[in-house]
């Protein structure tokens, strides 16, 4: 489907965003593999979720569902696991779009004596795997073909794993998590150590199902030999949902939103930090949380004028999957703003970072790369052209980015699959336009 986002007068008023995605994985994850029932609220039902929530289903565990959000899926679900006895599932498991599907799962089997064949869509696999595959070695799955980098691939789990000690080269929580959940099987202790913080909801969610882990930022370890048992699980609002809204609103002439019941996980919420380094009137208020994530509202009001900032490379995991998103409001804060270290976002769900230097040349804004530092020479007042496509590339967030410019812009924009949305907040569109005065 084509989007022609049309602009709106403001944002005003209250909303929620969908559960988070990260959360929503992780609790079908460990729900649908521990002993007993799990009850999970406020599960994100976009595709990549979903994705996730039938993998356990074709690994053996069982969903009934509670409520639905028509059109769209289970929010609300009991989970019954398969005590830590996975099943060889008939079919390769199709992880579709999902990145953390995939490699979440590949830490879920690398501890039983079981074959699986794992697949997704054409982004997905052109995604690197040996990342995780190695580490995954190192303990003792073996993966076919021998060296495989890419899907489709498949994993042979081995019982009695040896733990490992591993010096991560990338601050990722799809890393680490995978490590980490091998690591509750395996003979000995398993540690993880990054280069600079991921988010840590793994590490929140396993106590609440009965797992010991030592954690600490950019340090996770966990010793062999524990077992899984249910635990319910409320998810919070996503904060990578309410970035969109919050830079719409930061970007969008007399707006002010609150946005309730959002995760405020300090590994989750550097978009805030870098919006409110550019002079956004933007405020964060605690009011409780959810499980081990505290959560409360996030506040926005527009301001005139923006300014440029310096986004350090330690920060970048923070707000990675908001950097598209962040990149929009730059282009329209004066002086350049330069994102360090965002060599990932070269094998995201797209090249983020080369599809943001096109899309922003269509709005006449200087941007470019220097190694892995992104830059962006933006201006306040900017006045961007009219009669714009985009192309989403099939990019949830590059399809959310890009609605932006005609959301909260003069004229309206053209977005080629906009659809793409499904992936991560399939009521995006519902949701701004409810906000729209
Ligand atoms: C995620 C981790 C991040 C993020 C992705 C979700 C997770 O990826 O981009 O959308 O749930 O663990 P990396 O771990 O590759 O940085």
């Amino acid at each position: 489907m084509n989007l022609h986002s049309h602009s709106i007068s403001s944002l005003q008023g209250v909303l929620t965003v969908p559960g988070d995605k990260s959360i929503s994985h992780r609790a079908a994850i460990l729900g649908g593999l521990a002993q007993g029932v799990t009850e999970v609220d406020n599960f994100l039902c976009s595709e990549d979720c979903l994705n996730t929530l039938r993998a356990m289903e074709q690994l053996g565990a069982k969903v009934d569902v509670l409520e639905e959000r028509q059109g769209y899926g289970p929010v609300r679900f009991r989970i019954t696991g398969v005590a830590m006895s996975p099943k060889a599932p008939e079919r390769p498991i199709d992880c579709g779009n999902s990145g953390t599907t995939v490699r979440l799962l590949m830490g879920v089997l690398a501890p039983w004596g079981i074959t699986v064949e794992l697949t997704g869509d054409d982004s997905l696999r052109r995604r690197p795997m040996r990342r995780i595959a190695a580490p995954l070695e190192l303990m003792g799955a073996r993966f076919a073909p021998e060296g495989a980098t890419t899907l489709p691939l498949s994993i042979t789990g081995t019982r009695g794993l040896a733990a490992i000690s591993y010096d991560s080269p990338v601050a990722s929580a799809q890393l680490k998590t995978a490590i980490l959940l091998a690591g509750i099987f395996a003979s000995g202790t398993t540690s993880v150590h990054e280069p600079a913080p991921s988010r840590n909801h793994t590490e929140l969610m396993l106590p609440g199902f009965g797992v010991d882990v030592e954690a600490a930022p950019g340090e996770a370890s966990v010793a062999g030999g524990q077992s899984l048992h249910a635990c319910d699980v409320d998810v919070p609002g996503d904060p990578s949902s309410a970035a969109f809204m919050a830079c719409a609103a930061a970007l969008r002439p007399d707006s002010a939103i609150d946005i309730e019941n959002v995760s405020l996980n300090e590994a989750r919420i550097g978009f805030a930090r870098v919006l409110e380094r550019m002079g956004a009137d933007i405020a964060l208020k605690p009011t409780g949380s959810a499980g081990e994530e505290p959560c409360g509202t996030i506040s926005v009001s527009y301001v005139e004028h923006l300014r440029s900032c310096e986004v350090v490379g330690r920060e970048i995991a923070s707000l990675v999957d908001e950097i598209p998103v962040l990149a929009l409001v730059a282009a329209h804060a004066e002086g350049t703003t330069v994102f360090h270290e965002v060599g990932e976002l070269r094998v995201k769900e797209t090249d983020r970072l080369a599809a943001i230097l096109e899309g922003l040349s269509k709005l006449g804004v200087r941007a470019w790369t220097e190694g892995d530092d992104l830059h962006i020479e933006g201006k306040s007042g900017l006045v961007v052209p009219e009669g714009l496509v985009f192309d989403s590339l099939g990019d949830h967030r590059l399809a959310m980015t890009w609605s932006l410019v005609g959301f909260t812009g003069a004229h309206p924009v053209s977005i080629r699959d906009f659809e793409a949305v499904r992936v991560s907040y399939p009521g995006f569109r519902a949701d701004i336009e409810r906000l729209a005065k």
